[in-house]
């Protein structure tokens, strides 16, 4: 140390030489701090490089040196950082390097982070997420990356994209199974709709065709019937008339004519049933005494049946009415008489017709369809060849016939069966071959009893007493006999061919008429029309319809809403006088 020449000196010596000091330990300190930090870089667990802007490393942390694949860091420092990336990922890691520089340049807060793929010494491949962020080091621009091996969880990652993959894969492969599913399943709808439509129309075809046949057996049946009647009345009249020529037996003509008006019945029969299967054929339902209808009827089917076939009626005294509609009742005995007799062989037989008042009970299960209650049972009974099973199963069929063409077309069972259910009734069948046939039909019994003790028990034919009527019917012979009928029976007669005429007459006798008998089927307006005209002139006219068959619904609710007679053609004279007595008197 020199000598200080005086105190201040000293005193300035002093104080240059405590700087000194000062800086020398603020400089070891730095070192130190330095040291501390490098020893704390070095041995940090991250991945530290760092690299200057071309690239080349200037430094590398011991785990950096080991994620590489070095020994040392010396075999590191020096070389390019982009030597250990990936070819595939040089361009987008040197993009995001120029992108930081920039921003460092421009002072703004510049850290980025990537993810790629990096190469080791040893020419292996792992997956990285490096962070790297800007910096002066040793007083010049460099960047410091820390990377994170990420392989483990970019593998995860790759695995499950691959199970991704391979899922929807699978879903795409199970889509494209299913459309072709869909469309397979689509073609084959499209193709069996076509083949139910061929089939449909082939069976269209097939029932045209059995419908034809039906028309044709139908139409033979038919015609056969009718050419038989026809025969019949052209023989019973000529053999009348030439009895009259010779003036004499008056007992043969009477049983011709007989003969005549049981054949006509039969051909009112046959247009009857024709109708009924057609649903044709208005009803009118009224309380009936089903005794007196037996009766009648038997006398009348005696003329239809063979000499040989004996008809016995067992008929209760008292039986209960019954509500039901005259015609259909004669026609289910007739249908059942001439069935039975038709199951007679040449030597003939016996058919019972027997009525009972019978109550049935709840638990009654013998005849189905039928609710508990008061019945009227109608039996018939015959001793002809009898039903195999088989056959008593189709009896109810329509056209079901075992009979020759020309003697059966298979309606009259079908016809029975609608006419009892439209009653409300049953009917029940017991046969076997050789022993006969049963049919048990049961109606309701009606708890009101019958207003008129049916026709035959009115004492003689109800007359007229001068009442004026007006008849309208376009057929000639029809108009013609009605209008003898009726003025044999003490009405006043005017007739006319149709409803022009009709309302001509009227007007011509200022509209004095008691009543007005018309057809509803004419020429020129239908009778209800001519009713409704005439109605509207003289309020109190009385009406009685006719017709053979009302094919209008509207016409049939007028007749019925209007509580008119109806008589159903072909109709016994004595019906036609009853109806028109009867409205007269309401
Ligand atoms: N009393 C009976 N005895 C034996 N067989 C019967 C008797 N009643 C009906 N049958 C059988 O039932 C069939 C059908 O009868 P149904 O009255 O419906 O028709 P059909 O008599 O053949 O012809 P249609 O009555 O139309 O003239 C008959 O062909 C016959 O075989
Ligand atoms: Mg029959």
């Amino acid at each position: 140390m020199r000598n200080l020449k005086n105190k201040s000196e000293k005193r300035r010596f002093k104080k240059t030489s405590s700087s000194f000091d000062e800086l020398k330990r603020l400089k070891k300190e730095l070192r130190e701090s330095e040291d501390r930090f490098r020893m704390l870089v070095e041995q940090s667990p991250e991945n530290i490089v760092t690299h200057d802007l071309e690239g080349k490393i200037l430094f590398i942390s011991a785990s950096g040196v080991e994620m590489i694949g070095a020994k040392t860091s010396e075999e590191v420092i020096g070389r390019n950082a982009m030597e250990f990336v990936h070819p595939d990922d040089h361009e987008k890691v040197k993009n995001i390097t120029m992108e930081a520089i920039k921003e460092f340049e421009n002072g703004v807060d510049c850290k980025k982070v990537i993810e790629h793929r990096f190469i080791r010494l040893d020419g292996t491949e792992f997956y990285g997420e490096a962070t790297g962020i800007p910096f002066l080091y040793k007083g010049e621009p460099a960047i410091q990356v820390i990377t994170r091996d990420i392989t483990k969880r970019k593998e995860a990652e790759d695995a499950l994209n691959r199970v991704n993959d391979k899922l929807e894969n699978m879903v795409n492969e199970r889509t494209e199974k299913l459309s072709k599913a869909i469309e397979l399943l689509k073609k084959e709808i499209s193709e069996r709709k076509h083949a139910e439509k061929e089939k449909e129309r082939i069976q269209t075809q097939l029932l045209q065709a059995q419908k034809m046949e039906i028309i044709g057996r139908f139409a033979s049946g038919i015609a056969h019937d009718f050419n038989n009647i026809t025969t019949i009345i052209k023989s019973f009249s000529a053999l009348a008339l030439a009895e009259t020529s010779k003036g004499r037996s008056f007992d043969l003509i009477k049983e011709y004519l007989g003969y005549i008006n049981a054949t006509a019945e039969r051909s009112a029969n046959l247009t009857r049933q024709l109708l009924i299967s057609a649903q044709k054929q208005p009803t009118n339902f009224r309380n009936l005494k089903l005794n007196n209808i037996v009766d009648d009827m038997t006398k009348t089917l005696r003329h239809v049946l063979a000499e040989n076939i004996t008809v016995r009626t067992v008929l209760e005294p008292g039986l209960w009415d019954i509500f039901a509609d005259k015609g259909n009742i004669e026609q289910i005995l007739m249908n059942l008489v001439i069935n039975a007799s038709d199951a007679m062989e040449q030597g003939g037989g016996m058919i019972y017709i027997k009525t009972k008042n019978m109550v049935v009970d709840e638990d009654c299960t013998d005849i189905p369809g039928v609710k508990s209650g008061k019945f009227v049972c109608l039996t018939f009974e015959d001793s002809g060849a009898g039903m195999e099973a088989e056959v008593v199963e189709r009896l109810f069929e329509p056209f079901f016939s075992t009979k020759d063409s020309g003697k059966g077309i298979g309606l009259g069972l079908a016809v029975v069966n609608n006419i009892v259910k439209e009653h409300k009734g049953a009917i029940t069948v017991s046969s076997e071959p050789e022993r006969g046939s049963i049919f048990k039909v049961y109606l309701p019994a009606t708890t009101e009893t019958a207003l008129f003790e049916n026709i035959d028990d009115l004492a003689g034919e109800p007359s007229g007493r001068g009442e004026r009527i007006l008849l309208v019917e376009d057929e000639k012979f029809l108009r013609k006999s009605l209008t003898l009928m009726l003025s044999k029976n003490n009405y006043t007669v005017f007739d006319a061919e149709n409803a022009t005429e009709a309302v001509e007459t009227f007007e011509k006798h200022g509209g004095e008429f008691d009543l007005l008998f018309t057809d509803v089927v004419l020429p020129d307006i239908s009778g209800i029309h001519l009713t409704r005209k005439l109605l509207a002139r003289n309020p109190d006219l009385k009406v009685v319809f006719t017709s053979g068959y009302l094919n209008i619904e509207s016409q049939w609710s007028f007749i019925k809403d209007g509580g008119y007679a109806f008589l159903q053609k072909p109709y016994d004279p004595l019906d036609l006088l009853t109806a028109i007595n009867e409205t007269l008197l309401k």
